[in-house]
């Protein structure tokens, strides 16, 4: 064999190990673990601690079913800045798929750029980046709720309690005196809640007065400050009180029990959500009602999601609208519903 076909056999041989390599390497890398990585706006919300829990039981159902998976769950106590250090920590340590629940959802660039740099698909849920931003990249898909739906519920839950009950409008002059309590401003959840309440009250013939409205960032304590000042405001005219979330209502209603109203003196109370505590309230007739943001069904579509797109199995299956989007949907909770709903859980 002269030199230069050794040379060529040599270098057909190499090739052909390359090749084989390349092609190993092509089948290991169709992970089978989920490795999911989990970014969320702040460790104190009540309701997103809750759909991290559901979560957490997907997860482990999912391994009971033969699977291998892990999480890693990172809170951002309401930084944007510390949620990109974050995700890129969840990137480092190997996450293949990103959940997101951004603290500005606004601002989503940083992690998508990281993302797409390192081919990590990301699952933005609870708060809706803009379509625009979704369209950054193809691998970007968003889990969460219509929050148009959740405020008509609200709306239609306000309205049996008003046409049922005479008692509602206290001082009986034909119109409901109210307030509003908002969440984030800038969260899709909290304007788009409120305009669909109020417009639902409106639409169905209730004639309503706007007293005062609050921002309280989905917070309990806030939602307690800010309804102090409500009432040091407006004494007892104040008879509905429409909650952007539970947790505000129940604020809410703290701040009520601070000032010993007695219960004849008390407005009508809604919320949304049904967290466990908000669930309680119903059932003890303290919140009239609620409107239940499915968390477990959400915490199921981002596992399912996340899967299929892991291991490109099951992605037919998924029901993607507009080919990245899932929204749950909403229900009323009154108390019977309550009741049962937490007896399912066994709380
Ligand atoms: C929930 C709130 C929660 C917020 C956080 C909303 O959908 O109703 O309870 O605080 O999301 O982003």
């Amino acid at each position: 064999m002269g030199m230069k076909r050794r040379m060529t056999t040599g270098i057909v041989f190499c090739l052909g190990m390359l090749l084989f390599c390349a092609c190993g390497k092509e089948q290991s890398s169709k992970e089978d673990k989920v490795y999911l990585g989990v970014a969320y706006y702040d460790q104190s919300d009540t309701f997103l601690n809750s759909l991290i829990d559901c979560l957490k039981d997907e997860l482990r159902d999912y391994e009971e079913e033969g699977n291998e998976a892990s999480i890693l769950i990172r809170g951002a106590g309401g930084s944007q800045r510390i949620q990109n250090d974050q995700v890129q920590e969840l990137i480092d340590a190997g996450c293949n798929v990103l959940c997101v629940n951004l603290v500005d959802r606004a601002n989503p660039s940083e992690i998508i750029d990281l993302a797409r740099e390192n081919n990590v698909p990301v699952i933005f849920f609870n708060r809706e980046p803009v379509t625009e931003d979704m369209m950054q990249w193809d691998r970007l898909y968003y889990v969460g709720a219509l929050s148009e739906q959740s405020g008509v519920m609200q709306g239609e839950l306000a309205v049996e309690l008003i046409e049922s009950d005479v008692g509602v409008d206290r001082n009986r002059d034909g119109r409901i005196q109210y307030v509003v309590l908002e969440g984030e401003p800038g969260h899709q959840d909290s304007i788009i809640r409120t305009e669909n309440a109020v417009d639902t009250l409106k639409s169905n013939g209730i004639e309503i007065e706007k007293l005062s409205n609050g921002i309280a960032n989905w917070n309990r304590a806030q939602a307690q400050n800010q309804m102090l000042q409500m009432i040091s405001q407006h004494q007892n005219k104040i008879e509905l009180v429409l909650a952007n979330n539970d947790d505000m209502a129940l604020g809410a209603i703290d701040a009520y029990e601070k000032l010993n109203y007695t219960e004849s003196a008390l407005p009508v109370f809604l919320g949304i959500d049904g967290t466990d505590v908000g669930l309680e309230a119903v059932r003890d007739s303290k919140l009239a009602g609620t409107v239940y943001n499915d968390k477990e069904g959400q915490a199921a579509a981002i596992l399912e999601l996340s899967v299929a797109l892991v291991t490109g199995e099951g992605m037919d299956a998924v029901a993607l609208e507009k080919e990245r989007y899932i929204y749950l949907p909403y229900f009323k909770v009154t108390k019977e519903m309550a009741e049962a709903l937490l007896k399912d859980k066994n709380l």
